[in-house]
């Protein structure tokens, strides 16, 4: 069965990648490629199934006007490095949009190469192009830099509370009550 791309791809801008990389959006087979294989650079994935990636990828393509999630191939078709954006409809500035980038992972072997910038560059055009008034994501102290050379500011106070620690340590979670970085 051909593959689904999770929305399409014409919404992407021209983005220049060192050569052998692709940058798209998503697609049905990429658990094969190592699509969740990557998070695990950022944070615990739990006990992963092929079966539980298509569950996701199927809510996310029937509402494929609020999930982008782009990745980035390498020469070997591997899934080296991955991104989403999220749309929320709001009340407020007459019923506007507001994005929300999260899980940004480039692979250890592949960081360094501008990958990650490109991968934030795509999704804030992808937030541009449908109207988003702002996009605001949250990030550790260690990668406020990265999203200042990015085009980000750092913002507010980001308030958590957590629910259900669902395997991360609570330490983690709480650290993350740090910085709001808004465009
Ligand atoms: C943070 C991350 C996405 C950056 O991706 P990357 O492809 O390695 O970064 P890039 O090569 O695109 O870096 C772009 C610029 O930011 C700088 N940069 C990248 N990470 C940085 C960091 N943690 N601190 C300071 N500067 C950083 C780079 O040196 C580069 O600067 P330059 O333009 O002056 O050369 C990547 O390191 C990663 O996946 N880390 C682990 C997971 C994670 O923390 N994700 C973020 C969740 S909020």
């Amino acid at each position: 069965m051909a593959d689904t791309s999770l929305f399409d791809k014409s919404i992407l801008p021209e983005i220049e990648l060192p050569e052998g990389y692709t940058l798209r959006p998503l697609s049905s087979g990429d658990y094969q490629r190592g699509a969740v294989e990557v998070l695990k650079v950022l944070t615990t994935v739990g006990d992963f199934t092929e079966e539980l990636y298509r569950e996701r990828f199927d809510y996310w393509f029937k509402h494929n006007d609020t999930y982008y999630t782009i990745v980035v191939l390498n020469a070997n078709d591997k899934v080296v490095g991955i991104g989403t954006l999220m749309i929320e409809r709001k009340l407020i500035h007459q019923a506007g949009l507001t994005g929300h980038i999260e899980d940004i992972v480039i692979a250890e072997s592949e960081q360094g190469k501008k990958l990650g910038l490109k991968i934030i560059n795509s999704l804030s055009a992808i937030s541009k192009a449908v109207g988003c008034y702002k996009v605001t994501l949250v990030c550790s102290d260690h990668n406020v830099e990265f999203y200042k050379k990015c085009g980000f500011k750092k913002g507010t106070n980001e308030m958590v509370s957590v629910s259900k620690a669902d395997g991360l340590p609570l330490d983690i979670l709480l650290q993350r009550v740090t910085h709001e970085v808004i465009c």
